[in-house]
């Protein structure tokens, strides 16, 4: 079950990124983590840089970029400062399709010490409502290690 995957994945990571300091490492192992356990389509961060986001470690098919402020899901998450779930990509104004197979999205920020967004974590399913309640929680709770 999702719930009994995402507990131990939590365990998992937390020893895994244990006394690590580099984010980008860190970031790169959270999010193979993540998507060998769970086995979704696309699993990655975009790190703040300057003005936009720009794409940071990930797993699965090329992916744009450069997101704006605001922009998109992931930079709407950042400008919010809250995790966004969307159940379908279409319904979603603004919506950046990197890959025509994704129909459901979450985007959960990471906060750093000091309570700015340094980064999403974005995960994308190539199934419509992917993400739930659970999958906010858990993914939440992983992003809060990072900080
Ligand atoms: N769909 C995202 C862009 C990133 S890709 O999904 C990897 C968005 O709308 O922000």
């Amino acid at each position: 079950m999702k719930h009994e995957k995402y507990a131990l994945l939590v365990e998992q990571i937390r020893s895994l990124i244990d006394g690590e300091t580099d984010s980008v490492a860190v970031m790169a192992n959270v999010c193979a983590a993540i998507h060998e356990t769970m086995g979704f389509f696309w699993t990655g961060f975009y790190r703040v840089v300057g003005h936009e986001l720009l794409l940071g470690p990930f797993q699965g098919p090329v992916a744009c970029m450069h997101i704006g402020y605001g922009r998109g899901v992931c930079g709407t998450a950042w400008k919010q400062q809250q995790t966004i779930v969307v159940p379908d990509v279409e319904q979603f104004p603004g919506h950046i399709a990197c890959s025509s197979l994704s129909r459901s999205e979450i985007v959960v920020p990471v906060f750093s010490k000091s309570g700015e967004v340094m980064a999403v974590l974005d995960i994308d399913s190539k199934e419509l409502a992917t993400f739930d309640d659970t999958d906010r929680h858990y993914l939440e709770q992983i992003c809060a290690l990072l900080g």
